[in-house]
């Protein structure tokens, strides 16, 4: 298939992309660059010795995106979405604007355009605080936070237009808590700085360029105290979308949770960090975090049915490639030419 990737220069979509010329599509990367770097398009390029073209170009442009999808395409990859629940807070309208109206955009594009398949990157936070682990996709959805109600809209749009025009077909991938890099240590999470995920933020605790670790409440009604999460790594998140596309071949609107079906605490993950990278992970209890919940993890049998995927890589993996990232990359992407495109970008792309 030809699959237009926007946000595919971001951590999650860069994977996929690999994964999906590995299979034998041809993609092209629509991203604005706003969290995405061009660097991680260059190392898509890399590692699959494919010329993969890029267009710098917004979500929310409908026109762009018709002008791209008008050269023909077969299917959409749909990652081009903020997801920070602390900055949705402070940004709602941000937040839906980009995530919300931009999927609108696309959404209009690709019916303008003839282009009748998606594959939605969407999140574990639509459940928001579970009654039941493991998390069917008949759970409750109960999103808590502006990031997670984006979600939950756009989800939602995309469900209308399959029930509206049957020859529009989709794949909602739900997933928990992405984790890892590529095993080669050439692509992984940009977080930009002081990250606020558990992975990354252990790693650069490992690494010596923070203290400690704050362990967000050791309180919760599990095993060790510490908040439990099914972490799922970037390499099989990437094989679900491949998994997916093919499935959108014979149609349907698929919600599908993408998880590893087992959960891991705060400390278990900081124990399997040390045992990776031969470093001490220093760390503090300290209050929870408001918004965070006690346990989350998926039953993924519904992707195991559906789709014929399950996760292959487990935690000591996830760990070993973030650390082997983190080695290689303990800034990130981070390069004088990525900061002065992100500079020369016209103000409000952005935020
Ligand atoms: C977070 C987001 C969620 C998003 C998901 C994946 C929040 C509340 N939720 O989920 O919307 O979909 O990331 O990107 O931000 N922890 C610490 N110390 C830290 C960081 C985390 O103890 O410095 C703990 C947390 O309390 C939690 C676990 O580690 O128990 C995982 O946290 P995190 O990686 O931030 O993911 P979630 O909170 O599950």
């Amino acid at each position: 298939m030809k699959v237009l990737v926007c946000g595919g220069a971001g951590y999650i979509g860069s994977h996929t992309c690999v994964a999906l010329i590995e299979q034998g599509h041809e993609v092209v990367i629509y991203d604005n660059l706003c969290h995405g770097s061009l660097s991680a398009v260059d190392h898509i390029r890399q590692l699959s010795g494919a010329d993969v073209r890029f267009v710098q170009g917004d979500v929310r442009d409908k026109a762009a995106l018709e002008s791209v999808l008008s050269s023909g395409f077969d299917a959409v990859v749909h990652f081009a979405a903020l997801k920070i629940m602390s900055e949705s807070c402070r940004l709602p309208l941000l937040y839906f604007d980009n995530n919300v109206a931009g999927t609108i955009a696309l959404l209009q594009a690709m019916q303008a355009t003839g282009v009748h398949r998606l594959v939605f990157s969407s999140t574990a936070a639509v459940y928001g605080d579970p009654d039941v682990v493991p998390i069917k996709e008949d759970a409750p959805l109960r999103a808590c936070n502006p990031y997670s109600h984006t979600k939950l809209v756009m989800e939602r749009l995309i469900q209308e237009l399959c029930e509206a025009r049957p020859s529009f077909s989709a794949a909602i991938l739900r997933y928990f808590n992405p984790a890892g890099a590529h095993p080669s240590g050439l692509m992984g999470e940009d977080t930009g700085g002081v990250p606020s995920n558990l992975m990354p933020y252990v790693s650069q605790v490992a690494a010596g360029m923070q203290d400690r670790l704050h362990v967000f409440g050791g309180d919760y009604p599990t095993r060790d105290g510490t908040g439990v999460r099914d972490y799922i790594h970037v390499m099989d998140l990437a094989d679900a979308h491949t998994k997916a596309l093919d499935v959108l071949r014979v149609g349907g609107c698929h919600v599908l949770n993408i998880g590893t079906g087992r959960g891991y605490s705060v400390l278990e993950v900081v124990s399997a960090f040390e045992r990776i990278s031969g470093r001490r992970v220093p760390y503090e209890i300290v209050d929870r975090r408001p918004g965070d919940v006690a346990e989350v993890w998926a039953d993924p049998s519904h992707a195991q049915e559906t789709l014929g995927w399950h996760a292959q890589h487990d935690l000591l993996r996830m760990c070993a490639d973030a650390w082997r990232w983190q080695s290689m990359h303990p800034h990130g992407y981070q390069s004088a030419q990525v900061i002065e495109l992100r500079q020369a970008m016209p103000s409000g792309s952005c935020r």
